[in-house]
């Protein structure tokens, strides 16, 4: 069996090769696939990349990626414990959200990711990401209480977070979102 990296490099070839999302692409200066830890037992899916992201391609890495980075202190945490990924990998033009069409398109592809990376916990970050683990629900009513979902053959669990973007001018919500996290490592530990 491939590494997990070599695994994870083979998903970006087919989304380039089958030039999945042509419009986004197009546009796009990279292809923002994910970044941090294969091996961790947390993956956070955001949206889709901003600007920063798409120049770097890396996700996370401007406003919002700041606030996440600090969250991720508030549980003595650093990135290179996690694993942080998006729904949608270009970025749509101004930063718009992405359109239906767009996230499925994408989500065959992150679902390959998270077989390969096979965390315990996965970290929706707002409603583009959590209406796909768990549809039908909404996010001021759910967020920072973990689901436990069937995935494949074993169960995993998701924990919706509001976007930490909605939290950058909000100081309420940045205190929410952190509480939030901050449950993490014990819904863990209970796991192990
Ligand atoms: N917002 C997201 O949802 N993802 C990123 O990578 C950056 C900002």
């Amino acid at each position: 069996m491939d590494s997990k990296y070599t695994q994870l490099e083979q998903i970006a070839t087919d989304i380039r090769e089958k030039n999945v999302c042509p419009d986004l692409a197009m546009q796009a200066t990279n292809l923002v696939m994910g970044d941090g830890n294969l091996n961790s037992d947390i993956v956070f899916i955001g949206e889709a990349p901003g600007k920063k992201e798409d120049e770097t391609g890396l996700p996370f890495v401007g406003a919002a990626g700041k606030f996440l980075n600090e969250m991720l202190a508030a549980a003595g945490l650093e990135r290179k414990d996690v694993y942080i990924t998006n729904i949608v990998k270009y970025r749509p033009p101004n930063n718009r959200d992405p359109l239906p069409e767009e996230k499925a398109v994408f989500w065959p592809y992150l679902l390959k990711q998270l077989q390969i990376i096979n965390p315990k916990v996965v970290i929706t970050l707002g409603r583009h990401s959590m209406e796909y683990f768990l549809p039908g629900m909404k996010i001021g009513e759910i967020h920072g209480q973990p689901k436990r979902i069937q995935f494949g053959d074993h169960k995993i669990v998701i924990m919706p977070l509001f976007h930490p973007a909605a939290a950058l001018y909000n100081g309420s919500l940045r205190q929410t979102l952190i509480d939030d996290f901050l449950k993490v490592p014990e819904i863990i530990r209970q796991l192990k």
